[in-house]
Order: structure tokens, then sequence, then C-alpha cells
């Protein structure tokens, strides 16, 4: 293990680790999976990523357990995901068996960077998909790259695994409620970035945005899922511009398995007031409880936590995924894949 690392003060950002992982479609196929040791690439003017916005990525994370083993998080679901973005804007898909070759690749090449167990941070995977063929007309590109690289993080918001505030905005939306938030491409951060970096100057650590069209229901929240505890249920939206996320299908599926009711469902803004515990949940936030949401256009606030800690509901959920992630609690739902690093 690298030893010049501090790894219980990692922010979320951009680490430079030994190697990556690339490899080329070209003439309707896959090519070998090359390892580089280059942190940049070598791409046409006219590549269909930089013109016309054909670009998917993922993010999924590895965990070292106290048992010193390597565990990822549901990699399957994270492949299918880049299918289903490649799909939505008609890029060239990665099979399962090349996704997990260049996972298991890249992670054991660079197994120095995961970091140890007690400092809960995690070595986070980014694959990305981009269209490298020459396009001018606006079509689909004919060649296309795959790659994937590493590195050790640690909370996406500052605060850890403690109440962030977040800015309910309407003059600002994401993807189209046909568009493309469903599926995991740029060009919905291209969107985020205005309203995000406001969200910030303002004090507020995401944008918690509503649906394009009508205005009137929750959609996500930032780069993450929203979800809500009322009366022991967990709620959480239902929407054609979200992101369908991973970490938000786990915790429903902890939910129901610790005698919580759950429901996914249209989720209108007044029902925030009713809420008594509010969170966002993804691979790069797990879950960052809400303490407080403002509504930007009226200056009414949401209030979760009062006392700076997370609700109990949402702390259990936490604990729970966070163990099952580590190793330190049975996998028994099968989510978690020992990598041989
Ligand atoms: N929503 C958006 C917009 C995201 O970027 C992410 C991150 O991947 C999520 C939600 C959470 O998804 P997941 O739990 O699969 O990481
Ligand atoms: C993740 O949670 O993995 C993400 O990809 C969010 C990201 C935009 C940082």
């Amino acid at each position: 293990m690298k030893k010049d690392i501090n790894w219980s003060n990692l922010g979320f950002g951009y680490f430079k680790t030994k190697y990556n992982v690339r490899t080329y479609w070209k003439n309707g196929e896959w090519g070998e999976l090359e390892i580089s040791s280059e942190e940049t690439i070598n791409i046409h003017i006219a590549a269909s990523c930089l013109h016309y916005g054909q670009e998917a990525f993922e993010g999924l994370k590895v965990f070292k357990g106290k048992d010193g083993k390597a565990r990822v998080f549901r990699w399957e679901e994270n492949a299918k995901r880049l299918r289903s973005s490649a799909d939505g804007i008609m890029m060239a898909k990665v099979p399962d068996e090349l996704f997990k070759k260049a996972l298991d690749t890249v992670v054991k090449l660079n197994k120095e960077y995961i970091p140890p167990y007690e400092s809960g941070a995690s070595l986070y995977v980014r694959p990305l998909l981009i269209g490298t063929g020459p396009r001018v007309g606006v079509k689909p590109a004919d060649e296309y790259l795959f790659l994937m690289f590493v590195g050790p993080v640690g909370p996406y918001f500052k605060e850890g695994f403690k109440p962030v505030q977040i800015q309910l905005a309407r003059d600002a939306d994401r993807a189209a409620p046909l568009g493309t938030g469903n599926i995991k491409v740029g060009g919905n951060y291209a969107a985020s970035l205005k309203s995000g970096e406001r969200a910030h100057k303002e004090g507020f650590s995401s944008v918690l945005y509503v649906d394009a069209k009508e205005k009137k229901y929750i959609d996500e929240c930032g780069p993450a899922n929203f979800f809500a505890i009322k009366d022991n249920t967990y709620i959480t939206p239902k929407s054609t511009s979200i992101l369908p996320s991973i970490t938000n299908k786990s915790l429903i599926t902890i939910a129901e398995d610790m005698g919580m009711k759950t429901e996914r469902r249209p989720i209108a803004i007044e029902e925030l007031s009713t809420f008594d515990e509010a969170g966002a949940c993804g691979t790069a936030a797990v879950i960052s409880p809400i303490g407080r949401i403002l509504d930007r256009d009226n200056n009414k606030e949401y209030i979760y936590c009062k006392d700076n800690n997370a609700g109990p509901i949402s702390t259990k959920l936490y604990n729970k995924l966070r163990a099952i992630q580590y190793g330190d609690e049975p996998d028994k739902f099968n989510w978690v894949t020992i990598l041989d690093v």
C-alpha cells in the first residue's frame, strides 16, 4: 500500500495512479485491452464526443475489508447501465466480460491505491466510453474508446455523513422528461454546472432539481438520487428524467429487509414539509443526510436535522450499506464481488 497518502483526509477528486486501461472499437468490434501509464488520450479533432457529446461514464467503488480483501459493489449494474447509456446516444456497447476484464486489470495494477479499511475511504473506478470517429454531420461515430481509470476517494460532499444544505431551484433543468436524464451522459452534467456552481456560491452543497415539465415534483439532487423517510416508509421519486441509481435501488432492498415500507412515486414539492428525514444517495455521495432544503424561489425552508446529525433511519441504512460494502456483514443480497488483487 502507498505510504505517502493521507487516506482519512481524501476528498473526492482526480488522483494520479500508475495505470489505466483502454480498448478501441473499430470495424464493428472491440480490440485487445491495453494497459497505459499515460494520463492523456490522443483523439481526432472531429471526434463525435467533442462535437456532439457522444460520451457516457460510470462510477463504482472498491472497498478493502478488515480481512484485506478487495470488494467491488454491484459492478454488473454499472456495466448494464453503461450499455443503456450507449444505447441512448447510439454508441458501441461494452459487454460484461470486457467491463469485468478492464475492472480486474485496472484494480490489480493499482492495488496499492486501495485505501485501508480503517480510513473509510475507497477506490473509485471511472469507466468512460466516447465516440472517437470523426463526424461533422450529426451522426453516431464509427469508432469508440472505452477506458477505465481509478483513484482513491473520500466523501463526495465535504460534510461526509453529516447533514448537507440543499437548494431547490426551478429556473434550471438538468434533463428533459424524454431526454437523457435516465442515462449517465456528460451532457446532463454540463447542463447542471451553472445552477450547481450558483448553489455552491450561495452556500449549498447541491441543487435539488424538480421535474422540467410541470415544476411540481422532486427529481434528483445534483449527482445523487433523493430519498425521504416518513412514518417508517422509504420514499423516492419516480421520474423519467432521473438516473436510476444503484445505491438507491440497494437502499430500497435494505429498507424492505429492515421491515420498512418503500414507495417509488412522484413526490410533490409540498410534500417536503411532511418528511421526517431526507437524504441524497449515490456511489460518490453514499448517503448524504439532508439537513435543510431552501426553496430559492420563495425562501421557504425545510429542516430535517436540528443537531447536525443524521436521522436514525438514514443512519441505520447507511451503516447497513457500508457494512455490506466493506464485508463487515454477510453479503446476503449477493451484491459484492471479491477481486483477485
Ligand atoms: N444521479 C446522478 C445524476 C448521478 O450522477 C449519480 C451517480 O452515479 C446518481 C444519481 C447515483 O447513482 P448510483 O447510486 O448508481 O451511483
Ligand atoms: C457517482 O456517484 O459515481 C457519480 O458518478 C457521481 C459523479 C458525477 C461524481
